[in-house]
């Protein structure tokens, strides 16, 4: 009798559970208000990609993966709305989800701005790079609705962030309400490594709370906790997502698995009373991990659950054990590989700098300059040459070396001297260059020949004056935050084994941060390079390069220094002067480099000496662009018309600084200001 009955209640219970409660779970995954998912690693048929998001191996990044700085935002949401609010019953869902990020970057000195996790009403929000996170439109701030964590890898006063590493919810603005910085748990946001991230909304306690780990173990106190009821900014739906940004940073930011579910509601079935189905569901619907090959997959494991119980559990268990342990062999050589193909700069000990340079032997020193010495350094093990640039033990040198590092390591183009490396230890910053087997441009152009070797030749003339506007184009226009060079001169410009321009010496150049004007100082630069502007007001701006380059392919054109001595009363002659004086006499051609015994096309040299002229004109809004020399050069634009007569310019009051304060000349010879003709008339 008393079995009969337990029979009856079970095999009712199994009826009932077929009847009513499957089809919940089926329509709650194939129709709109999904109540769970679980990405063990992200696919394309439910997520959309938006902005420069873009998905690899089942992992998605969010921002553009360029070795040099850009600025980049990109998005990823779940196809399909998730209903989070009942206007029947009144009733706001809780949520959970947990997802693995990781924030990484190629130069260490790079990085911001990070990445959110949103829920949003609408599923196009894609927003702007820098400080919006990749979440808000910059030209319609009043309109974004969002929720959202955010896992900020850059203080931005503009947004009152703390610092720049921190963890914040952010609701319509990205202000955040509450901050947290997982420094506290160990954990740094910008580290590279996986971060296991929870984010826990109850409804009932309105409590939002975010748990950080490197590991997949969920902490037991949440790194960030705040009482707040969400149920006036959660929807009947919203899709979720997540952004990220960066600005003029190689950050990179990358989700790999994520799953998600809403808890305590079941909006599908407003008949019956939700609480009394959700807490049926929860138990029998666990986050069951499913493999991406899709949903029907996901309904079987339920309908097996419900009815097989614990025997088909173990089986699945073993199944995704099995499973587990193969993806993570494939992560493994994955990971390796990855570790393998970046050869970014990267950071030398001080021994083995040593050792290479023969302990900073005096034979091995190649080069001075303002920041300290360069050695040649060869690395016995891998029989690698490279350059190390050792700084002076002043202050003043270690800024510009900090600056040169943190500028050059987020650069790559072909005609710059590629970064190797850096060392900081014992009290001493050496920076590690690639070798450049033919030294720099002034030897080449001037000590070489004056030794009676041969002058250099006129197509690698052309080809430097071609790779150098190639470099300063990607300075001044390419790179998303616009670098200034400010020191370009014969002596900074290196040549490869083939006598390929290559820039370098960084030591003075400025990221140009909007419309912030860069710290002048003028004592390293050369005074024949200086644009008037610059000696007049002290502000170095992408038009004071262009003047410097133009003087530059004058050298390169006549051979001559831009400021030299010249008959016997020592008379100072200016480059430019001297060029622009046999240009309006029409005679240009005569300015070419006697020592070439006229071996050079004379359409190139022509073209070089107007451009040199057009670049080096007084006026700074009649210089060309870099790219407009660029196309010039390469016969995809006609040359600029150069005036007949230099043209003069006046400033109102005398220059600012003495001169003397400005010259410093490679070979250490100062020239008393009175000798000295101004490029200003
Ligand atoms: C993914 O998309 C497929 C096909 O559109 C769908 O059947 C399935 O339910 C989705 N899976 C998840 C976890 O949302
Ligand atoms: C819905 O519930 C909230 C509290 O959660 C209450 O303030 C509000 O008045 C309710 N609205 C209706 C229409 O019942
Ligand atoms: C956004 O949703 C609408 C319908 O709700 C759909 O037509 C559209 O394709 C979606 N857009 C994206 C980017 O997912
Ligand atoms: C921001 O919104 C404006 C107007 O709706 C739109 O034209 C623009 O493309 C949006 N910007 C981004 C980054 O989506
Ligand atoms: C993070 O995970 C590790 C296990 O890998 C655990 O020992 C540690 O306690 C966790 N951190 C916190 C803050 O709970
Ligand atoms: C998410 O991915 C990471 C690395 O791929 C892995 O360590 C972690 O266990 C995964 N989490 C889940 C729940 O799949
Ligand atoms: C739901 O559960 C409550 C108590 O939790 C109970 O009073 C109510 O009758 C139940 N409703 C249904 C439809 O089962």
């Amino acid at each position: 009798m008393h079995s009969r009955k337990l029979l009856f209640y079970s095999l009712f219970f199994l009826y009932f559970n077929f009847k009513y409660i499957q089809p919940l779970l089926s329509s709650s995954s194939s129709s709109e208000a999904s109540l769970n998912f679980d990405f063990q690693s992200l696919t394309l048929r439910n997520l959309t990609l938006l902005g420069d998001s873009y998905l690899r191996n089942g992992v998605v990044g969010l921002t553009k993966e360029l070795g040099v700085p850009s600025s980049s935002s990109g998005t990823v949401i779940y196809n399909y709305p998730i209903a989070f609010f009942d206007p029947e019953s009144n009733i706001t869902a809780s949520f959970s989800t947990r997802f693995a990020f990781s924030i990484g970057n190629v130069n260490p000195t790079s990085f911001g701005d990070g990445l959110t996790f949103f829920l949003s009403p609408d599923n196009q929000t894609l927003g702007s790079p820098g400080g919006y996170l990749g979440l808000v439109n910059s030209s319609v701030l009043t309109k974004n609705k969002f929720i959202a964590i955010e896992f900020d890898t850059r203080l931005d006063p503009h947004f009152d962030d703390p610092d720049d590493n921190h963890v914040g919810l952010d609701i319509d603005s990205l202000v955040s309400m509450k901050t947290a910085n997982p420094a506290s748990l160990g954990v740094s946001l910008k580290s590279g490594s996986l971060i296991t991230a929870w984010i826990d909304y109850k409804n009932e306690k309105k409590r939002l709370e975010v748990f950080l780990n490197y590991s997949s173990v969920k902490p037991e106190e949440p790194l960030l906790k705040v009482d707040i009821d969400l149920s006036d900014y959660l929807k009947e739906f919203m899709y979720l997502g997540f952004s990220g940004s960066t600005e003029g940073s190689t950050e990179l930011h990358f989700i790999e698995n994520w799953s998600f579910k809403t808890l305590g509601f079941m909006p599908v079935r407003p008949r019956t009373h939700p609480h009394n189905v959700s807490e049926n569901i929860v138990p029998l619907n666990p986050p069951i991990p499913v493999s991406d090959s899709g949903n029907k997959h996901h309904r079987r494991l339920g309908l097996g659950f419900g009815i097989a119980g614990p025997a088909f559990f173990c089986a699945v268990l073993v199944a995704f054990g099995w499973i587990s342990v193969k993806k993570w062999k494939e992560n493994k050589t994955e990971k390796n590989l990855k570790a393998e193909l970046v050869t970014g700069p990267r950071q030398f000990s001080y021994q083995e700098l040593k050792t290479a340079t023969r302990g900073f032997h005096s034979s091995r020193v190649i080069g001075n300059g303002s920041f300290g010495t360069v050695y040649k350094a060869f690395f016995a093990n891998s029989g690698a040459l490279f350059a190390v640039k050792r700084s002076k033990h002043t202050h003043e040198g270690k800024t510009e070396f900090l600056a040169e590092l943190s500028i050059i390591a987020c650069l790559r183009h072909k005609n710059l001297v590629q970064l190797q490396g850096w060392c900081v230890e014992k009290g001493e910053l050496l920076l590690v260059y690639e070798f450049m087997a033919n030294g720099s441009l002034d030897k080449v152009l001037y000590q070489e020949s004056e030794n009676g070797g041969n002058p250099l030749k006129w197509p690698y003339r052309y080809n430097i004056a071609v790779g150098m506007a190639s470099v300063l184009t990607y300075l001044h226009q390419e790179c998303e935050q616009q670098v200034i060079h400010r020191d370009i001169k014969t002596s900074n410009i290196m040549l490869d084994g083939s006598y390929n321009a290559r820039l370098g010496d960084f030591g003075l150049a400025r990221l140009m941060d909007h419309d912030k004007s860069p710290l002048s100082t003028l004592t390293a630069g050369t005074m024949g390079y200086l644009a008037p502007e610059y000696l007049q007001y002290g502000k170095a701006t992408d038009k004071t390069d262009v003047f410097s380059y133009g003087v530059v392919i004058l050298e390169l054109a006549c051979g001559r220094r831009p400021i030299e001595r010249e008959g016997g009363d020592n008379k100072m002659i200016n480059l430019v002067d001297w060029v622009w004086k046999l240009y309006s006499e029409g005679r240009i051609t005569e300015a070419a480099d006697k020592r070439l015994d006229g071996e050079f096309q004379e359409e190139e040299m022509r073209k070089l000496l107007l451009i040199g002229l057009s670049c080096a004109n007084p006026d700074s809004a009649a210089r060309p662009t870099m790219r407009r020399v660029f196309q010039i050069l390469n016969y995809e634009a006609d040359p600029m018309p150069v005036p007949q007569v230099k043209p003069s310019l006046t400033f109102c009051n005398s220059l600012p600084l003495s001169i003397d304060d400005i010259i410093s000349d490679d070979e250490g010879c100062k020239t008393p200001e009175s000798q000295f003709e101004i490029v200003v008339d």
